[in-house]
């Protein structure tokens, strides 16, 4: 696992573009695993900034993201489907057949979302402050398929910034990817900022590998790269 200690967001949001960018210059037609949530914002901000400079295309690019809430519908301003159309694809020329975000609480809809993520050249993560990776919440088997999980507590919390800041807004099911389908990914690229993220860095590079921290397992992968800030940095030795 590389770790890279940035300056600050914008800093690990650039080098991180930067990934992805030499990933979809050498390989047009690229799968790539996103995620939602803040911290990838200023990197998928960075490569909507390329697309209108640069002309760096997505228009083969094909992309599998690692979750969705349960319960809410695909046009809710809070789905993550909203969310990835809002802050990435309406900025790139992807071809909206390509994208892909899971849907539905049955085990068809799992299995079939799991068939379908397939070949991903680079699976772009964040961490939830318990470790989670996708809603994979702890105590999670490492070799899990896409499936539907219940948040915890501690995740609704984190997750009710989005939802008026009322925890009872926010949904009590996700549909995601599981470890199992995330560690097939080529590459993994986790991206981190601030304090409230340290404890789970610390587990997750330098504790055991362990199901009580879910993203522990990414030191079992052959390649992972992760991009913090000083902040989230600060608890490892
Ligand atoms: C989002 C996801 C989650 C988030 C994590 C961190 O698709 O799978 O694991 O990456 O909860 O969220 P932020 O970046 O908002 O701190």
């Amino acid at each position: 696992m590389k770790v890279v200690v940035c300056e600050n967001y914008d800093d690990l949001s650039n080098k991180a573009f930067e990934v992805i960018k030499e990933q979809v210059v050498e390989k047009p037609n690229s799968v790539l695993g996103l995620a939602t949530g803040s911290s990838p914002v200023g990197m998928y901000q960075d490569m909507i900034k390329d697309h209108k400079e640069n002309g760096t295309s997505y228009k083969d690019v094909s992309t599998y993201n690692l979750d969705e809430y349960v319960g809410i519908d695909r046009k809710d301003p809070q789905s993550y489907y909203t969310f990835m159309n809002e802050n990435l694809f309406s900025g790139i020329d992807i071809d909206p057949n390509n994208t892909h975000v899971p849907y539905g609480n049955t085990k068809e809809d799992c299995e079939k979302y799991e068939d379908a993520v397939n070949g991903v050249d680079i699976q772009v993560l964040g961490i939830g402050q318990n470790g989670h990776i996708g809603f994979n919440e702890p105590g999670t088997p490492f070799d899990e398929p896409t499936h539907i999980v219940d948040l915890t507590e501690n995740t609704r919390e984190a997750n009710a910034r989005f939802f008026d800041n009322d925890i009872n807004k926010v949904p009590t099911q996700a549909i995601t990817q599981g470890i199992g389908t995330i560690m097939k990914a080529k590459k993994i690229l986790l991206v981190a900022n601030g304090a409230n993220k340290a404890d789970a860095l610390k587990a997750m590079i330098e504790g055991d590998v362990n199901i009580e921290c879910p993203a522990s397992v990414l030191q079992k992968h052959p390649d992972v790269i992760v991009f913090i800030d000083k902040e989230a940095a600060s608890k490892l030795s």
